[in-house]
């Protein structure tokens, strides 16, 4: 049954994306463009739980479209996942008179708010906002796209020492189940290698390479390495390994880490937020529910919950087989 909404709640949960502000923004004007009222809730779920909501209208988000992070904070809340966390939130939600819930995140925030949709038949819209890039039913989640180019700029610089020295770089890129970030950033980067969770190509072929690599007359090289690559060895092991099975090499290893998270979004990430945030919205007007707002060859999609959560988001293989190809 379609529910009249006059008050929404928006949160952002799990690890944080820039890109998130300018979603926010995006709800909180799009409710006041439509005219109706919207809570902001602090640190997620757990925000939720305790009550911590601060009322927003389109002034509140004035000038931070541009600005990294996100200004109602993040959080991973073990209590929503108890049912008697989740009643908690229920009822702070009926005292505060609050009709529907956005929701940016990822999966593991997708996956609260479906239950909490189930649970008390209570309209909720996922918008997808993480650097991994691994959410199914969205060509890109929000922050992907600046978390990729803070990569690239990074590894350049890495090049350039890495050439001075006639080094190997190890650069270790976050993606903890996906190579998104590692498979896109390694070809614009032009690395000579780069290993994903997604593609198991065997440490005696990375051996092979990099050896291949140096009889061709390369002085330096870089490998890029998603933080969740599967060869079973983390970063640093690998690159010892390497050291040891080809002691022609003198190797360094560099891991980006949480900077990948930061920073001011792209202009890419501020439109995608802002097309998203204001589709959310609308699609609660309508009394639609249990979605979550994607993005499908430039076009504004939906998809249901379950499926974001559950099917997988496959990385684009012809990329690994290019940068093969261009880094013979
Ligand atoms: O935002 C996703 C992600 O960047 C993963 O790639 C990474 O493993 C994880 O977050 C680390 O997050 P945290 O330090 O917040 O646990």
């Amino acid at each position: 049954m379609k529910k009249f909404i006059n008050k929404i709640a928006v949160l952002t949960s799990g690890g944080d994306a820039p890109g998130m502000n300018a979603a926010l923004r995006a709800v909180i004007r799009a409710a006041a463009f439509y005219k109706i009222e919207c809570a902001g809730v602090y640190r997620g779920y757990q925000g939720l739980i305790e009550g911590d909501f601060v009322k927003m209208d389109a002034r509140s988000v004035h000038h931070i479209i541009q600005k990294g992070g996100t200004i109602l904070k993040s959080a991973r809340s073990d209590e929503f996942r108890t049912i008697e966390g989740r009643k908690k939130a229920y009822n702070q939600i009926v005292d505060n008179e609050i009709d529907a819930l956005v929701i940016i995140g990822g999966d593991g925030t997708f996956t609260g708010g479906m239950i909490f949709q189930k649970e008390f038949d209570f309209p909720v819209v996922g918008i997808p906002g993480t650097i991994d890039n691994d959410i199914y039913g969205t060509d890109f989640t929000i922050g992907y796209d600046t978390a990729l180019n803070t990569a690239v700029e990074v590894i350049d610089k890495i090049r350039d020492t890495a050439s001075s020295h006639n080094r190997l770089f190890f650069v270790e890129v976050m993606g903890r189940d996906a190579g998104f970030i590692a498979l896109n950033s390694g070809l614009g980067a032009g690395a000579e290698e780069i290993l994903i969770p997604e593609e198991n190509l065997g440490l005696d072929r990375l051996l092979n390479s990099l050896e291949q690599s140096r009889r061709s007359g390369k002085t330096s090289s870089i490998v890029v390495v998603a933080e969740g690559e599967k060869s079973g060895k983390n970063v640093y092991e690998l690159a010892s390994y390497v050291e040891e099975n080809l002691p022609q090499y003198e190797v360094r290893v560099s891991v980006l880490g949480h900077m990948q998270r930061g920073g001011a979004p792209s202009c890419f990430d501020r439109v995608l937020a802002s097309r998203m945030g204001v589709k959310a919205v609308e699609l609660l007007l309508d009394g639609q529910s249990d979605l979550m707002v994607g993005i499908n060859n430039n076009k504004m999609v939906t998809v249901e919950l379950e499926k974001a959560i559950k099917e997988h988001h496959s990385i684009n293989k012809e990329i690994l087989r290019i940068s093969e190809i261009l880094t013979t």
